[in-house]
């Protein structure tokens, strides 16, 4: 490939669209660019760059780190919902597929089924990148696991305790270790596992599954939950309720991890459901870097998708 030669589409539709040493790059540029955020030096690399967001579902933190983060690399936004856009008046995906990616250099999509956003990527002209749907979170946990990296360092052959719901961040977890070289102890009530089907794993030796959350915490250098219910499962959220009782991290889980393990949430997350308020509000809850980590990490990889490996 020749200087002028266009970089080949590369979309980020799950956490296993990318490999081992692209999130080595990833972090590394992550790191440099908060710190350049923090000194207020402008980095603008993606000036006259237009990324659309379309939100299918609510969100602040997706929205706020994906749209600071492309202002301040000099790009701008286009934001899109689904009631305000011929999106909710069943216009085709492909059809909006091709006309917004006439138009941008880089879309963001936040919707249900991750069907919907293959199916746009599909027929896109210019990267996608998965702000969430119902199978994954990819953003989310490149944004954690660069934070656990910042306060540990590597994650390589560390014990990740997942407490909760076998949802979209529960699945790019293991998705994440499978590549990236860690365990995940899983610990769901019956009836809310990891569909493997969905996760795709190549084996199975990156996971462990337990039927006794406590027993998931054992050991582990990071305990991380979420919600009960997700977006698009309101209507469980009462008997989600009853059976998801003893999933909610608290000082004793936290008692059983590592001495110095972390907790993390992706958030918004409801304190006395998920988590007890001693936890999440305690010393070893690193939620608020968590969130922040989205930004600087989701910066590093519009950049990587935009303009490649940049020294
Ligand atoms: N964690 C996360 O994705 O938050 P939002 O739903 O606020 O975007
Ligand atoms: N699992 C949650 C994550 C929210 C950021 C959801 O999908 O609603």
């Amino acid at each position: 490939m020749n200087a002028n030669t266009p970089k080949p589409i590369q979309h980020y539709l799950q956490f296993s669209d990318l490999s081992a040493a692209e999130y080595a790059h990833l972090f590394e540029r992550a790191a440099v660019i908060k710190k350049k955020f923090k000194a207020y030096e402008k980095y603008q690399p993606l000036a006259d760059r237009t990324m659309a967001m379309i939100f299918e579902k609510a969100s602040t933190r997706t929205r706020v780190s994906f749209e600071a983060g492309m202002y301040q690399m000099g790009g701008s936004v286009v934001h899109l919902t689904t009631e305000g856009s011929q999106l909710g008046r069943a216009e085709p995906i492909a059809d909006s597929a091709k006309v917004i990616s006439r138009m941008v250099d880089l879309v963001m999509i936040r919707t249900y089924g991750q069907d919907k956003i293959a199916e746009f990527a599909a027929h896109s002209r210019v990267p996608v990148i998965n702000g969430l749907t119902n199978e994954f979170h990819p953003c989310q946990i490149l944004a954690d696991i660069f934070t656990f990296i910042e306060q540990r360092g590597s994650i390589k052959g560390k014990v990740v305790a997942w407490v909760g719901d076998g949802n979209n961040m529960a699945n790019t977890w293991l998705q994440a270790a499978e590549i990236l070289g860690f365990i995940v102890h899983v610990s769901t009530p019956s009836g809310y596992g990891i569909d493997q089907s969905v996760v795709g794993l190549r084996s199975n030796d990156s996971y462990k599954v337990f039927k006794d959350p406590m027993e998931a915490c054992r050991g582990a250098h990071l305990v991380t939950t979420d919600v009960w219910t997700s977006m698009g499962y309101e209507a469980e959220n009462e008997a989600r309720k009853m059976v998801f009782a003893d999933w909610c991290v608290d000082t004793e889980m936290m008692k059983l991890a590592a001495p110095d393990a972390l907790f993390m949430h992706c958030l918004p997350a409801h304190r006395g459901e998920e988590v007890e308020a001693e936890v999440i509000d305690g010393p070893q809850s690193v939620v608020w870097d968590e969130a922040e980590n989205r930004m600087h990490a989701q910066k590093a990889l519009m950049e990587y998708l935009l303009l490649g490996c940049v020294a």
